[in-house]
């Protein structure tokens, strides 16, 4: 049987850095995301019989980059025992530049291959395979306000709140289009080995969490943006004061924070947060996403501005 599943990317507003358990990919801190609308991937997955080995195509292309990983996730759902598999994958924005690519596409994937091999995992254990693979691909299973908790034993994912309770909008500017120089996981994998800051951005997250899960049940935006801002800079901290120094950014994105701060500080609702690459995601309310996306997209070397609303979890789509 073949299954078609959709899912967005996610933002964390208080970030995932670092792994208790490298082997079975856990995280060493909870984070807290909201998941996109207008980004998308979309997974399909059909076992077969008759194959030799997985096949997996991105955007019509055979792609050989992920392959391992998604077999991977094949395992996680079906046993390595299984039937391999024809996997197609499209996605409508640039992968590996520090978008979440790999989030969405573990969220489909995982529900796809659970649909195709006719398992019907719930939530949950969709969630713990898909974070399994890549630990913020767990929280694009939900919609809108999500918190992941690093539970003594495995993940544990939640829904916060729904889309339409708090509609936020995130405005991104895409300020370089390469793939990012060192994967997220290495990058943490050196953090936690070499940055003197390292255990403080441990001790200190769960009050992060608790001060942004309190902002988000108040719609308090001026202390959502007070913490998902400080949490941001100090994941960047413990990069750049790795062995050897990971930077992320380059000087296009350093001028889109300033121009978001200037934003603020003349009255917009707006705050950034930037992932593992140059990328610049400014989340806002929605009456000041016009606005936000102007000043954005004049900025000299902004290639491209992405606007999107809040949207649902990983669902599954007809026609697999
Ligand atoms: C900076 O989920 O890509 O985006 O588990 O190694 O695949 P792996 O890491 P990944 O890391 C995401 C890091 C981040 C912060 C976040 O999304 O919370």
């Amino acid at each position: 049987m073949r299954a078609l599943a959709k899912a967005q990317p996610n933002i964390a507003l208080i970030k995932y850095w670092g792994k208790r358990d490298i082997e079975r990919n856990l995280p060493a801190v909870g984070s807290l995301s909201i998941t996109l609308e207008s980004l998308w991937t979309t997974m399909s997955v059909e076992f077969l019989p008759t194959l030799e080995q997985d096949r997996f195509s991105l955007n019509g292309t055979p792609c050989d980059a992920l392959l391992s990983r998604v077999s991977r996730c094949l395992d996680r759902v079906a046993g390595d025992a299984r039937d391999r598999a024809a996997v197609a994958s499209e996605c409508n924005f640039p992968i590996a530049a520090g978008l979440a690519s790999s989030a969405s596409a573990f969220a489909a994937l995982a529900l796809a291959a659970s649909e195709a091999a006719g398992e019907r995992l719930d939530a949950p254990s969709l969630a713990r395979v898909a974070g399994s693979i890549s630990g913020s691909a767990a929280r694009s299973v939900f919609g809108g306000f999500v918190e992941l908790s690093a539970g003594a034993d495995d993940i544990e994912v939640r829904s916060l709140a729904a889309p339409e309770a708090w509609p936020l909008c995130v405005v991104v500017a895409v300020t370089a289009l390469e793939p990012k120089p060192i994967a997220s996981g290495d990058a943490m994998i050196r953090g936690a080995q070499s940055s003197p800051f390292y255990p403080r951005w441990i001790a200190q997250q769960t009050e992060d969490l608790k001060a942004a899960r309190a902002a988000v049940a108040s719609h308090d935006f001026a202390r959502l943006a007070a913490v998902a801002e400080h949490n941001c800079l100090k994941m960047h901290s413990v990069m750049w004061t790795s062995r050897p120094p990971i930077v992320y950014w380059n000087s296009v994105t350093l001028a889109c924070m300033q121009a978001v701060r200037a934003l603020r500080a003349n009255g917009h609702s707006v705050f950034f947060t930037i992932d593992a690459g140059p990328q610049v995601k400014a989340v806002c309310l929605p009456e000041h996403a016009d606005t936000v996306a102007a000043a954005l997209g004049d900025i000299d070397g902004v290639a491209q501005i992405l606007i999107s609303g809040l949207g649902p979890g990983a669902r599954l789509l007809d026609g697999g």
